[in-house]
């Protein structure tokens, strides 16, 4: 097959771990008998550098003419003084709503290679951490009218969180069909108790539920979700939930895990062009130093090649090459425990395209 992938290396570490997972794509592409065209689609702060915006015209057409997006991260200090309107984020989120993306998915597994590396107590990781949250991504605070006006001689800010039903059933359909083909339990988190958008959610995602009564729904406040995914997250296998609380939840599930750098997470419209990515950020602070972990980034490739391609086989083959080295020892400085086996970014990415 041959296959065009828009790609944003972005900043920070983005270079690095994103050149890594081209090569793993390109040892993919040999052993299957693929071709994969990359088109690059600067982004963020390295755009803003070159074309003063965040997300040039260029890039958008780019991302909209591919069959997928591949991003490493995005942001860093640097930006910081850029105007809200031209900040790296923004052109994130642009190409967010541009392409439709509506559905944000970030597993939190950790892996049973790692499980030393999870910060909870022993006893409260010990059932295994692995549940999924189905974030909602262009729609809420984020997508509302944010302003800042001068009133009774100081500032004044506001952000509007709106949400129509249909926002909400469409990824709440989501996260019941993925519960079927998991433990058929979805927990919907909101703040119904004070917002109204959220007493909308609930109702809107009970009705969905309608349709699926082999999967359990539950209802759990946004403040209680937080506590709970550190107290007893066994509990939790479908998580649902608007965009600024999945936001600030998927942070921490992930980081339960010990392993955030080995995370990837997708983002999908209607269709099957889809943009995958890491779970974290551009850490600026070991840029350039080949020390950052391409795991999230090669991990967040095989989903695009399961989802967006439909190729179960060539994904199947990059996990197991993930698999294979971690089981060998070799592990970056952020998954390292004693007795591993130190290895820089390229040195991970190179050993990873031997297992393919
Ligand atoms: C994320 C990030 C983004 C978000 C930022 C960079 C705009 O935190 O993907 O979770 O808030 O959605
Ligand atoms: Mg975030």
């Amino acid at each position: 097959m041959n296959k065009t992938i828009a790609v944003i290396r972005g900043d920070g570490i983005g270079p690095e771990i994103v050149g890594e997972t081209l090569g793993v794509l390109d040892a993919v592409a040999a052993k299957f008998g693929h071709t994969f065209t990359y088109r690059e689609a600067p982004m963020g702060g390295c755009a803003i550098d070159a074309f003063g915006v965040p997300l040039p015209d260029s890039s958008l057409a780019a991302c909209l003419a591919s069959d997928s997006v591949l991003l490493g991260a995005v942001g860093g200090p640097k930006w910081d003084g850029q105007p809200a309107g031209n900040r790296p984020e923004r052109g994130l989120l642009k190409l967010r709503e541009a392409m439709g993306l509506y559905t944000n998915v970030r597993p939190a597994r950790m892996f049973s290679d790692l499980s030393a590396a999870c910060p909870l107590r022993p006893d409260i990781a010990a059932g295994g951490i692995d549940f999924v949250v189905v974030r909602e991504l262009i729609g809420g605070m984020y997508f509302g009218r944010h302003t800042t006006w001068e009133e009774n001689g100081e500032l004044r800010a506001e952000d509007v969180c709106s949400y129509s039903e249909h926002e909400i059933r469409r990824v709440a359909r989501v996260a019941f069909d993925m519960a079927r083909k998991r433990r058929r339990r979805v927990t919907s988190i909101d703040k119904a108790n004070v917002l109204d958008t959220s007493r909308l959610w609930r109702r809107t995602v009970t009705a969905v539920a309608e349709e699926y009564p082999d999967v359990e729904l539950l209802h759990m406040y946004v403040d209680n979700a937080a506590m709970q995914i550190v107290r007893d997250p066994g509990q939790f296998d479908v998580i649902v939930t608007e965009n600024l609380f999945g936001d600030i939840l998927s942070d921490e599930a992930s980081q339960i895990t010990g392993s955030i750098g080995m995370i990837p997470s997708s983002s999908m419209g209607e269709g099957t062009r889809g943009m995958y990515e890491p779970i974290h950020g551009s850490a600026p602070d070991i840029a350039g130093q080949d020390k950052a972990n391409p795991i999230g980034t090669v991990l967040a490739a095989a989903m695009m090649l399961r989802y967006s391609f439909d190729m179960a086989a060539e994904a199947a083959a990059v996990e197991a090459a993930v698999d294979g080295v971690l089981k060998e020892g070799w592990r970056c400085g952020d998954i390292m425990q004693g007795g591993g086996r130190p290895v820089g970014c390229r040195e991970m990415g190179r050993l990873i395209r031997e297992h393919i």
